[in-house]
């Protein structure tokens, strides 16, 4: 077990999603349209929905040519197609849709080529740490618990793997499986807005009821997959959030917010050439009542813009902490630095930072205080606040936090002085290790200004303005020497995909 247990990679994972999926079973037959039962007890109007069959029928035939032709070569879509291992297939797919949550396919592809070979900490790169921290834990309940058989509908999937949600469920049970479900993203959010000219807050019940119905309804039975990416795709390079590329839609014709626009213009043109026969403006039958047309006017100058809208962003609030980069000799020369790992939820979850205090007081006495009272605390030390060298200042802006870090540095010169046993929660790391570690991108903007702090005072102390003081001769030149993490810094292998299970096979068998 303990073999399969190294295989299990050291994966993050996060959101978790709301359970409620349609499934309804692969046919053989031509793409037949049923109409999905409702459990709102005001059905929307036929203005927001698809009621004529032959219409939906034409849609997908529209959108999966455009579709055939024009879609990215992607690495989680060939392994969808061409690996035969329901289990790989799976597994590949659902590691893709993890990482894709919140992260742009071009960012994604390099990780995820990386990721199927050996996975070390990259997962810190794309952010959303504890993503990967659930995609560890369900990669450990497969292997340990189910036997190396990754679940194998859309309802097993969502009830089995921890992290895995509605969308992420019909996303895998689609792609990997051929389960005949929608998967709405906010991609596909934003397409089916537009198609069925969708105003109300797209993040609210009703409307997110809506979408998964139209989606549901409009899924292509016999490549329910391919259906499903071909809207994501559509969302991503033409269906675009600022300037859609209408001209190139293969569904415009399916598009009521096109229409709109167009109908607009007509009206427009003909009101200035005096005409009176105007073409009438489909609409929403309830409009008033609807709990799926826009509260505010259509605004000429958004165009399908218009289409979907959310409620106003609230301002990030702003946030000051104050934090220490500690140092002491490495064995081999250079420096090590002391990193602590952040709670394993919330803000940030089980990423490595230097020891840091939430800044409550502007005086900077008390501050330089609190500070090395957490250094200590996290080393069972007590060295002095005097020992503290301030940095400088790097603001770091997180969707919903504006964070401004006080940056201090404290050089230990002495390594006997820290040489607890590491806790599993603290660590000291060399430069090649802290490169490689699962950190933040706003830790990585501090070490960059405590290097350009350092390179000033070593540039000031060649040009004689200032000694370098005691305890600052360490050779950090190795800066730039790429090594691997030291054994403390918690970098593991993972076995490779196809040896992963059938690592689990063997030892169940
Ligand atoms: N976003 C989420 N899943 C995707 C996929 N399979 N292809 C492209 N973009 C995606």
């Amino acid at each position: 077990m303990s073999r399969l247990r190294s295989a299990v990679v050291k994966g993050k994972k996060g959101r978790l999603e709301t359970v409620e999926t349609t499934i309804r079973t692969r046919k053989k037959s031509k793409a037949p349209v049923k109409e999905e039962p409702t459990t709102s007890s005001f059905p929307p109007s036929l203005y927001h929905t698809f009621s004529d069959p032959a219409e939906v029928v034409f849609l997908r035939s529209h959108l999966l040519r455009w579709y055939d032709k024009d879609k990215r070569e992607l690495p989680w879509r060939t392994l969808a197609l061409t690996e035969s291992d329901i289990n790989i297939r799976t597994y590949a797919v659902w590691v893709s849709e993890i990482m894709l949550q919140q992260t742009q396919v071009a960012t994604v592809k390099d990780y995820y080529n990386r990721w199927m070979k050996e996975v070390n900490q990259m997962w810190a790169g794309l952010g959303y740490y504890s993503r990967g921290r659930r995609l560890h834990e369900g990669a450990q309940k497969v292997v340990l618990e189910l036997k190396g058989q990754m679940p194998q509908t859309v309802d097993d999937l969502l009830k089995q793997l921890p992290g895995v949600g509605r969308y992420t469920a019909s996303a895998i049970g689609s792609i990997a499986l051929g389960q005949v479900t929608g998967a709405v993203d906010g991609n596909v959010i934003r397409v089916l807005c537009r198609l069925r000219a969708i105003g109300a807050d797209s993040s609210s019940p009703a409307v997110t009821e809506a979408l998964w119905r139209l989606a549901n309804l409009l899924v292509d039975p016999e490549r329910s997959g391919d259906f499903n990416q071909a809207m994501m795709e559509l969302g991503a390079r033409v269906c675009t959030p600022k300037g859609p590329l209408c001209s190139q839609c293969p569904v415009q014709s399916h598009c009521r917010s096109y229409h709109r626009v167009h109908v607009k213009q007509e009206q427009s043109a003909k009101e200035l050439l005096g005409k009176l026969d105007m073409p009438d403006i489909e609409d929403c039958m309830n409009s008033g009542t609807c709990s799926l047309c826009p509260s505010e006017p259509w605004d000429d100058q958004l165009g399908v813009q218009n289409f979907p809208r959310k409620p106003p962003k609230k301002a990030p609030r702003a946030e000051r902490t104050l934090t220490c980069v500690v140092t002491r000799p490495g064995e081999a020369g250079g420096e090590e630095y002391l990193l602590v790992q952040r709670p394993n939820k919330g803000l940030l979850a089980g990423l490595w930072e230097f020891p840091s205090v939430l800044l409550q007081e502007d005086n900077e006495v008390k501050q330089k205080r609190a500070l090395c009272e957490e250094v200590n605390r996290v080393l069972r030390s007590c060295f002095n606040e005097h020992l503290l060298q301030y940095v400088g200042e790097v603001v770091h802006i997180f969707s919903h936090i504006h964070q401004t870090y006080v940056v201090y540095s404290m050089r230990l010169k002495d390594r006997a002085v820290t040489q607890q046993t590491p806790t599993e929660k603290r660590q000291w790391l060399t430069r090649p290790g802290l490169q490689e570690a699962a950190v933040s991108t706003g830790l990585k903007k501090i070490v960059k200004l405590f290097d350009t702090a350092d390179s000033l005072k070593d540039k000031n102390s060649k040009d004689g303005k200032r000694q370098k003081p005691e305890g600052l001769k360490h050779d950090r030149s190795q800066k730039t020497k790429k090594s691997r993490p030291t054994a403390a810094d918690g970098g593991g292998r993972q076995l490779s995909l196809s040896s992963f299970f059938k690592t689990v096979k063997e030892e169940s068998s």
